[in-house]
């Protein structure tokens, strides 16, 4: 039997486990229109969400468009793929897309060969920079009209929505608020994991988006009923565990999905053989991830200061210190303060770590406190 429990990437269907609530309060939120913003930390599973959400939306008859800010440098590379998505997903005909597209004043259609060799009509911003902001308002209006003309409820899906703050901001978080609020047949959701920046961008009144709609934060999955999910699989492989055993695996991954999905992965692989999932078995696969993914927290490594270091080995070792403390200064020999708050603004600024809503400090990736161990006892170097 294939390894059910899947990480990485976008997980549908049967692998997808739970978010039954969230999907429902979400499918109901854009029956409405609704415009929603959603947020919570990294791999929390919004964009697997997401598109278990489009995927329900399509069977109701609703056009979705999904776009993630990440993959767009600049307003005009957005504009131009907010408004070819959602043509697309109002009209299948190529000959009135075209048409379409022609109708467009800033935005011209762009031939390119596809990877299997097919011609691939897309859209690009025809003028200069200073007019991408009219053209996306443009595709987006656009898209409103196309949406009501032919009656169809239109869902638009923005991932990584507090990168918008990357295309220098204000202006365009204005205009868009102004269009948005125009759309009678568009639902909207703005998914984010840097949870300050949305926040502010929602609860500041001096900002564009100021409740322009309501806020969904998303949580962690219940154990109980991912428990339940696991169990299922794991019966049905022919696996036996103790439960208190896999209670085990929620502590070693923070109840956090990635790290969930990737440690029932691995246990799934290493006892394929004999079906028994131990004890023994559970307390080592948060080594096994760290040995597979070394290479990449060398990498890490090599671009951190030595009092950086010292503070990651702290951290690893104590994961509810106090970096700011005389005690916990004295014990690592490190200070003064200054110095260890710039090393720890530097270690978030490379994403290695971040600071809870309690203040502490934590690794991103939950398995590197287990590889700075192994290291630190030798084992790889
Ligand atoms: N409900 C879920 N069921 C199964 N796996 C999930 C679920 N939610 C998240 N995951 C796992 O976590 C990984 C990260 O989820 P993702 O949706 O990319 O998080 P985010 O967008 O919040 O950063 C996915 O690749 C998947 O393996
Ligand atoms: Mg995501």
């Amino acid at each position: 039997m294939e390894n059910p429990f899947k990480f990485g990437g976008i997980v549908r269907g049967p692998h997808f486990a739970d978010r039954r609530k969230e999907l429902d309060e979400l499918v109901g939120e854009m029956k409405n229109l609704g415009r929603i913003f959603l947020v919570s930390p990294r791999r929390y599973g919004k964009t697997c969400l997401l598109f278990n959400l489009i995927d329900r939306l399509t069977e109701l008859g609703f056009a979705t468009v999904y776009i993630d800010l990440n993959a767009y440098p600049d307003i005009k590379s957005v504009a131009g793929a907010i408004t070819n998505l959602t043509c697309r997903a109002l009209e299948s005909n190529a000959d009135k897309l075209m048409k379409i597209f022609a109708g467009l004043q800033r935005l011209r259609p762009k031939a390119s060969v596809g990877r299997d060799g097919t011609i691939e009509v897309g859209l690009e911003v025809s003028v200069e920079e200073k007019e991408a902001l009219p053209a996306l308002l443009e595709g987006m209006s656009h898209a409103n009209k196309l949406a009501s003309r032919k009656r169809k409820k239109t869902v638009i899906i923005i991932d990584e929505f507090s990168d918008i703050t990357k295309y220098n901001g204000q202006t365009l978080e204005k205009a868009l608020r102004s269009e948005i609020q125009k759309h009678e047949y568009i639902g909207y959701i703005f998914s984010g994991s840097e949870q300050s920046v949305m926040l502010s961008m929602i609860r500041d009144r001096k900002r564009a988006f100021y409740k322009l709609g309501r806020v969904m934060e998303l949580g962690l999955i219940e154990r109980k009923t991912y428990t339940d999910f696991i169990t299922r699989w794991l019966k049905k492989g022919g696996y036996r565990i103790q439960p208190h055993d896999l209670q085990k695996i929620f502590e070693i991954g923070m109840d956090v999905p990635h790290n969930i999905q990737r440690l029932c992965n691995i246990m799934w692989e290493l006892a394929r053989k004999n079906r028994n999932v131990t004890h023994g078995l559970i307390a080592k696969l948060p080594e096994v991830i760290a040995g597979q993914d070394s290479p990449h927290y060398e990498m890490l490594w090599h671009t951190v200061s030595q009092l950086q270091k010292v503070l990651l080995i702290s951290l690893s070792q104590e994961p509810a210190a106090k970096p700011f403390s005389r005690e916990f200064q004295m014990k690592y020999g490190i200070g003064p303060s200054s110095s260890v708050k710039a090393s720890l603004d530097s270690l978030m600024k490379k994403g290695i770590l971040f600071k809870s809503i309690a203040g502490t400090y934590q690794f991103s990736d939950s398995f590197m406190p287990y590889w700075i161990n192994l290291i630190r006892h030798g084992i790889y170097r």
